[in-house]
């Protein structure tokens, strides 16, 4: 049922972004249940850009099911000017079984799946970070039980879990970035509408906000563009946000401090979204820049258990890829 690869969520049904999360939870809940279900399987990791989460999430995740990851940073592989991307697609493929990528160019990942016969996973390019945005959705969820006081079930069927995800509104404030980019894909296809409230210039791609739209058709999301912070975090009941400067912007850091600094997630900010509002942020942060101390601390904030679920989402892709029978 499943395509090859996971390069962007607008590739996935709504049903297999439920399964997805689906199995997630079970993971989660059960970890031993799946520990030997990838022996002896190799995946090969490749970052052009630093990471933590992604890194480590990948790297454990792999050991947790019974399987290894071998990193290859920008050092050693150097893609595309030590050996061009098809070549090293074709290389990993006849030692590995699946390949995850972090890249600048959104354009080597989707090389890479072309060329390797074995599974590829968008680890973040510049255009798109899918495993980061199937985290968050799982992370909105679980705080949605919280919030409704219900036990978070693992047995849930898809179209229950569905249920919890439509009508809510996440509003991203920063930078129309692959983060937002993602985050917008995903709430398409879960019934979740998304609000990027940014600065002039720095709005998100117009083609995957048409693409989300025209998916969201189907669940009842809407996605919109706003510079206008009252307008789209009012009443919303996530609020995110991420880096205004992202990897490979480094040169723009300072200049978009200023541009920015309206945008930043504050208390005074916070108070317009619902009283119940979480928040989250993909991390790394700059507290002081993109949010305050105040808030990324706050009871509202669930930017660490946002993180742990990458490594539960990403086991759930992972096996998702890799496996015909699961359950
Ligand atoms: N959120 C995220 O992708 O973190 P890293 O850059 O540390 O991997
Ligand atoms: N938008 C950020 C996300 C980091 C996880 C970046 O691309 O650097």
């Amino acid at each position: 049922m499943f395509g090859k690869d996971l390069i962007s969520i607008a590739d996935l049904t709504t049903q297999e972004v439920l399964e997805i999360l689906h199995l997630a939870m079970r993971v989660k809940s059960d970890p031993d249940e799946y520990s030997d279900y990838l022996t002896g399987c190799t995946m090969a990791m490749i970052f052009e850009k630093p990471s933590l989460r992604t890194r480590v999430s990948f790297e454990a995740g792999m050991t947790q099911l019974g399987g290894h990851a071998i990193y290859l940073g920008p050092g050693d592989i150097s893609l595309g000017k030590r050996e061009s991307v098809p070549d090293i697609a074709r290389t990993l493929d006849r030692m590995v079984d699946i390949i995850m990528a972090r890249t600048f160019s959104h354009q080597s990942i989707l090389t890479l799946a072309e060329y390797a016969e074995a599974p590829v996973i968008n680890g973040l390019s510049d255009l798109l970070h899918p495993c980061q945005a199937l985290a968050d959705y799982l992370t909105v969820v679980e705080a949605r039980d919280k919030m409704l006081s219900q036990t978070l079930d693992e047995n849930v069927p898809a179209e229950e879990l569905l249920e919890r995800f439509k009508g809510l509104t996440l509003a991203f404030v920063g930078d129309g970035n692959n983060v937002a980019h993602s985050l917008m894909n995903g709430g398409a296809k879960l019934g979740v509408s998304v609000n990027v409230v940014c600065p002039e210039g720095y709005e998100p791609n117009p083609a995957i906000v048409a693409a989300a739209n025209a998916a969201g058709r189907k669940t009842g999301a809407v996605m919109r563009v706003t510079h206008d912070v009252r307008e789209g975090v009012g009443g919303a009941h996530v609020v995110y946000t991420d880096v205004w400067a992202s990897m490979g912007q480094e040169k723009e850091a300072e200049e978009r401090k200023k541009v920015f600094a309206p945008y930043q997630v504050n208390a005074d900010l916070m108070a317009l979204a619902d009283k119940q509002a979480l928040f989250l942020h993909c991390l790394p942060a700059h507290r002081g820049e993109e949010v305050t101390e105040e808030v990324i601390e706050s009871d509202q904030s669930a930017v660490f258990d946002e993180a742990e679920n990458r490594l539960h989402v990403q086991k759930s892709v992972i096996l998702h890829l890799l496996t015909e029978e699961l359950e």
